[in-house]
């Protein structure tokens, strides 16, 4: 089987919007990222980010995923592996899953957990985890994408714009 990080698209399952693709991210599509989904921050900054996955990705720690639309990304997921635990090595994390508004809920944030699950199977990986502020929207996206609760912390989150806490909530998919 093909490395995931040899360019090739990843499976995204069978109900993904036509024409959409889930890749390794490349340097190129930091301009997009910014236009789509991180439009506040300055495009160098996006750069350096992608750049600095790139390299971890180099390491074997961390893959960095794109969904595609049109040509154009539309959505980003970082799945994250335990290269320093022989105990943690059938685990991946997710991470900094983020789809562009005009582009939720239309299949893009499935197609992108689809991607990730394949590309950590691959890499022998058997659970995938993450971690969501309870009562949002992410929680109730991870539990239609067959993740379960294993833990809850409650008031885990404080809210950096002063809001209140959230529940840290704990969540597992067996691939
Ligand atoms: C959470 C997020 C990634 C979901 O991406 P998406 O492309 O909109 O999700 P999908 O269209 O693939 O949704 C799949 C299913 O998840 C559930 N879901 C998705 N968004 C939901 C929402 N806002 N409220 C409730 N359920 C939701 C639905 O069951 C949906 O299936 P349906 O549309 O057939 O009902 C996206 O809303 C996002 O980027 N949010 C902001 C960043 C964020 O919260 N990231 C998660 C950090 S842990």
């Amino acid at each position: 089987m093909n490395s995931p990080t040899d360019g090739r698209h990843l499976p995204t399952g069978p109900d993904s919007p036509a024409g959409l693709t889930v890749r390794p991210i490349r340097i190129e599509d930091a301009v997009d990222l910014r236009d789509h989904l991180f439009p506040h921050r300055p495009v160098l900054d996006v750069v350096a980010s992608v750049q600095s996955g790139l390299d971890r990705g180099a390491t074997g720690r961390e893959l960095r995923l794109v969904a595609t639309l049109g040509g154009h990304v539309v959505g980003h997921v970082l799945l994250a592996f335990h290269t320093r635990s022989s105990e943690r090595a059938h685990r991946a994390s997710l991470d900094d899953l983020a789809v562009g508004g005009p582009w939720q809920r239309r299949g893009v944030g499935r197609a992108l957990v689809e991607g990730a699950s394949a590309a950590a199977r691959q890499r022998q990986a058997r659970l995938l985890t993450v971690s969501v502020r309870g009562g949002t929207p992410a929680e109730a996206f991870f539990r239609a994408c067959r993740f379960n609760e294993y833990g809850r912390l409650r008031g885990g989150l404080d809210d950096p714009w002063g809001g209140p806490s959230h529940d840290e909530v704990m969540m597992v998919r067996n691939l």
